[in-house]
């Protein structure tokens, strides 16, 4: 990078550069990068596109985009990221929340009564038990987690959105669930098994928290743990929901009607993957 950039010159330079990275969004991540750092929107870059930069900002840029090019995620580059239209801090202590965790929230709100009690196991950055608060009024929602590092960010993001009264945090192993009844259990457990790690992507394998990621058993020993637990932690006719690896879907019903929930189904995501599984107490 020479000193004397436009901010069109910078986002065609960044572009090459995260293409020739091997990064999947090359253009959209260098705006959202210059967005951030620039502290513009993306209108705002369109219209400045002549505008030289300055020394301090290239000096802010610079290390963001080395840390781009080594595949770091954008999201932990920016701290935030988006989930049902809300705004989440994000850190390597959290899995970045995926839009196609968004299934598992439509799910949960489709069996939602009026009032109630849910409990969200591996809340991480408590992306779907917040997204959920969001939309319930009277009800009792809890994340629940084993990483304290991880509650610390899902505490700052019940403060950031606003849910604080309805939302408590809960630290513990999902071997052994709180022992109140709930209305609902939703669940995005680990479900990756460890034969699959070389093939993740570079922004999965070397930068998100491995205790979100891997599971035993082939991938499915949280599910397994998850249905056992089910009939003594639902209400009569509550719902176990858990986000599922799409080609897990057979072996989850099957856990699900082994532990005797009824009512099994599956859902699509909007690739048309199997993506969450649910099973009524
Ligand atoms: C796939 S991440 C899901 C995070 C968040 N719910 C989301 O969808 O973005 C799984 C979460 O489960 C947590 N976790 C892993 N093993 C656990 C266990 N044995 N008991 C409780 N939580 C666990 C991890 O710390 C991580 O936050």
């Amino acid at each position: 990078m020479s000193d004397r950039w436009t901010l069109l010159q910078l986002l065609r330079w960044m572009t090459d550069y995260f293409t020739e990275k091997g990064i999947d969004n090359p253009r959209l991540d260098a705006e959202l990068l210059l967005v951030h750092t620039l502290n513009l929107d993306r209108v705002g870059l369109y219209l400045n596109y002549d505008r030289p930069l300055v020394a301090a900002e290239l000096d802010t840029i610079r290390p963001l985009l080395k840390r781009r090019g080594q595949r770091e995620p954008l999201q932990y580059l920016l701290g935030v990221t988006e989930f049902w239209s809300l705004e989440f801090n994000v850190t390597p202590a959290v899995l970045i929340p995926r839009a196609d965790s968004e299934i598992l929230v439509e799910e949960a709100l489709a069996r939602a009564d009026s009032s109630g009690a849910l409990l969200d196991v591996g809340t991480g950055s408590g992306a779907i038990v917040i997204s959920l608060a969001s939309e319930l009024s009277n009800w009792q929602l809890t994340g629940f987690d084993i990483s304290p590092a991880a509650l610390e960010i899902a505490q700052q993001n019940i403060d950031k959105n606003r849910v604080a009264e309805k939302v408590q945090l809960v630290q513990g192993d999902l071997a052994e669930l709180p022992t109140q009844q709930y209305d609902l259990i939703v669940s995005n457990p680990p479900y990756i098994d460890r034969q699959e790690w070389d093939g993740l992507m570079p922004e999965v394998r070397c930068f998100e928290p491995q205790l979100a990621l891997l599971a035993e058993n082939g991938g499915l020993k949280c599910y397994q743990q998850l249905a056992e637990q089910a009939g003594h932690r639902l209400k009569t006719h509550g719902w176990l929901l858990v986000e599922i690896g799409y080609e897990q879907a057979d072996a989850v019903k099957a856990l699900f009607s082994n532990a005797g929930l009824k009512n099994i189904f599956v859902r699509e995501d909007y690739s048309g993957h199997p993506r969450v599984v649910g099973g009524q107490a």
